[in-house]
């Protein structure tokens, strides 16, 4: 192999494959041609060695526990920035000046009431149901209310489109939160900031002053940072596929939303904080790390593992801090979940089978925990990480549409199933 081509022998013939390098990380084969020169597909159920794009939003390295957005460390964002920075600099690639920060958090402002008609939509759901499966239909339906920016070959529309998605998800967040709590919508109020302002729509009543504290606004604000893009994880990769067809952004971020549902992926900070609770106490902790171990049980450690991060995740370092900032802010000191989790990340740590399989604490070990101390049920937190992933799947959708080489997303297959037979009139199949 040299530095421009690879070549793959199989049986014997050889093909020459171009090798792409991108700025920093592993080159990639490019096999586009490899059909056409060989007759076969390569097989990667689950994406494990396969680049599905090309991307400059997003870097990681699982290796080392890296994450950049355009370059910038996750960990510096988190610190010296707030969330509608690192949406500018998603959407962007730059850091903004004061003046295009200002211009852009007044554009997003501008746009964070829905249509007052969404309110009788929501009327429709059950009480009881699962805020994600609100968020789903509520993001979904975006679609009807605003066709003025679903043109998306228009790339004015495509912007309205975008900051109308981020102004808007935590309105019809809080709406799907007050929905299901059975307390009135409380609208936006635009002289707050992005999470002030979400804060206040989920915890505001009519009958009582509501005063924003800013300790839980700023653990809230670095929580939507460390969420709001992580490169071609399922949901992104969801909608990517769902807009390569050309389907409109808010049909595509609906998609994007009911993939990250799943326990494997954002839904896992919901089912880590159950897992705590159920374990309950540090003295029943050693029994549910033999279940872990247990091949023959499905039960696993939730908050552990990660299909990219084979070390700590470096998001999950400023979630532990952030955790803990919001505890002593709220007087919570002997919180037994809390106690839990610390013991289980330190025998995660040293244990054995953890350290050879490389399964260090992700982002969802510490953000359940801090989310509750918040006063959010868990229902909600898999509805908050998507309020802040739609950022990313907005850039990454944005990114999709302009490139000029885009086509629409078509997999193939190996079939394993039956070949061709004949048709069976009703009449003459035999029982069982
Ligand atoms: N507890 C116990 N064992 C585990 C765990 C775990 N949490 N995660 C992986 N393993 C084992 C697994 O049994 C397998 O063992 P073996 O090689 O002996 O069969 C090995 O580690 C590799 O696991 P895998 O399922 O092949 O790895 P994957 O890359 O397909 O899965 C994962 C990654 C995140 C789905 C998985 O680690 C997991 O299910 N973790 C718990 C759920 C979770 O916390 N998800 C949140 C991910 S971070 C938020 C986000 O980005 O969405």
């Amino acid at each position: 192999m040299n530095d421009q081509t690879g070549s793959l022998k199989v049986s014997d013939k050889s093909v020459d494959l171009p090798l792409k390098k991108g700025t920093v990380g592993p080159d990639v084969l490019d096999i586009g041609k490899l059909y056409q020169d060989t007759g076969m597909f390569t097989y990667d159920p689950g994406f494990t060695s396969t680049a599905s794009c090309e991307s400059a939003i997003t870097y990681i390295d699982g290796d080392k526990g890296v994450l950049l957005h355009r370059g910038y460390p996750i960990e510096q964002l988190a610190e010296h920035g707030d969330f509608l920075e690192t949406c500018y600099v998603l959407l962007y690639g730059e850091l903004p000046t004061a003046a295009q920060k200002a211009d852009f958090d007044y554009r997003v402002t501008r746009h964070t009431m829905v249509h007052e008609q969404m309110a009788r939509f929501f009327q429709g759901f059950r009480r009881d149901a699962h805020p994600m499966a609100v968020m789903v239909a509520s993001v979904g339906a975006l679609s009807a209310f605003y066709h003025d920016s679903t043109d998306i070959t228009d790339p004015n529309q495509r912007m309205i489109a975008s900051m109308r998605m981020i102004a808007k998800i935590p309105t019809l967040a809080a709406m799907a939160f007050k929905y299901n709590v059975g307390q009135p919508f409380v609208y936006p109020t635009n002289s707050l900031d992005y999470t002030s302002n979400f804060l206040k729509m989920c915890f505001a009543v009519p009958c009582d002053d509501y005063h924003v504290n800013p300790v839980l606004a700023r653990a809230l604000d670095r929580i939507f940072i460390l969420h709001a893009d992580h490169e071609q994880n399922a949901s992104t990769s969801t909608v990517r596929l769902a807009g390569s067809s050309g389907a409109n952004p808010f049909a595509c971020i609906a998609a994007g939303i009911a993939s990250l549902w799943g326990p494997a992926h954002g839904g896992a900070n919901e089912a880590a904080l159950k897992m705590l609770g159920e374990i309950g106490t540090v003295d029943r902790i050693p029994h549910f790390i033999a279940r872990a171990k247990d091949k023959n049980d499905p039960f696993r450690l939730m908050g552990l593992g990660h299909r990219v991060y084979k070390n700590y995740d470096p998001r999950a370092k400023i979630m532990q801090k952030t955790s803990h900032e919001v505890l002593a802010e709220l007087g919570i000191n002997d919180d037994p979940l809390l106690d839990v989790a610390m013991e289980l990340e330190r025998i995660a740590l040293h244990d054995d089978y953890f350290i050879e399989k490389k399964l260090y604490p992700n982002i969802d070990f510490y953000s359940g925990i801090t989310l509750k101390a918040m006063g959010f049920p868990t229902n909600m937190f898999t509805v908050l990480f998507a309020v802040a992933r739609t950022v990313g799947w907005i850039a990454q959708w944005r990114e999709m549409i302009e490139d000029p080489h885009q086509k629409i997303g078509r997999p193939r297959q190996l079939y394993v199933g039956a070949t061709k037979r004949d048709y069976v009139p009703i009449s003459k199949r035999r029982e069982g």
